[in-house]
């Protein structure tokens, strides 16, 4: 018998795209700006029930727009899970920050429980910042990457990030739609319960606009931040 293959990144139009692409062509909007990006800003927003969504031109420029707005610059360190597509790391290296690579666990995810004890092991807390003690630089961000979709385990990172005042962004460009069904984070999606997610709609992803990207956050000022980078 033969087993049904599910294709990994063929896309699906069958829908209204050849209407809205020559919508745009006729509007002569077809920039970052005009009405079908705020539309779709909109509707990203509402699916999400976050209070607002920024569009940008792809996830990787979202992911760097998302570490830029949380502070990360040069020197810094990131945790980064070692089992993803390499654009969830280069940004943190754009900004000239340090990936700190943290094993993942059966969900394909970086492990909350692996990320907690490096985390108890290398760095000291020192007015309020988490320092490296082996490098002195600050840690400033966990990048939770949910692969393929599935959740990472958000509870956990909650709290982890919380007790070693990291920000937490979420990594949910393979993932528009992942909601949990139960816990403390009952009926929220992937992408918006950290500091701030990001969402791609490359070729290959689950909805998309050939390329592009989306950010959301539960912090109106670094969406501000970002719309205005
Ligand atoms: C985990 C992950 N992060 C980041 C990206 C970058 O998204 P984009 O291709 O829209 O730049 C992708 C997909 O391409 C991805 O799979």
């Amino acid at each position: 018998m033969r087993e049904k293959f599910i294709p990994l990144s063929v896309p699906n139009f069958s829908g209204n795209e050849k209407e809205y692409v020559n919508d745009a062509v006729i509007s002569e909007w077809v920039s970052t700006g005009g009405s079908k990006v705020t539309e779709f800003e909109q509707a990203i927003a509402e699916y999400t029930r976050m209070p607002r969504a920024v569009a940008c031109n792809s996830g990787t420029s979202g992911l760097h727009l998302a570490l830029l707005a949380a502070g990360v610059g040069a020197g810094d360190e990131v945790l980064a899970p070692t089992l993803t597509f390499i654009a969830a790391v280069n940004p943190i290296r754009y900004v000239g920050a340090q990936p700190v690579f943290i094993g993942c666990g059966s969900s394909m995810c970086m492990c909350p429980t692996l990320a907690e004890e490096w985390l108890s092991e290398n760095t000291e807390q020192q007015d309020g910042r988490c320092i490296n003690k082996r490098t002195g630089a600050q840690v400033k961000a966990a990048m939770v990457v949910h692969v393929f979709g599935n959740m990472a385990g958000m509870p956990r990172f909650v709290e982890v990030c919380k007790k070693y005042n990291l920000t937490l962004i979420e990594d949910a460009t393979e993932a528009l739609g992942t909601v949990y069904t139960d816990g403390p984070y009952k009926g929220k999606m992937a992408g918006t319960i950290g500091d701030i997610g990001i969402y791609s709609f490359n070729g290959n992803k689950i909805i998309t606009t050939g390329a592009g990207g989306m950010i959301v956050s539960n912090h109106p000022d670094w969406l501000e931040h970002a719309k205005h980078l």
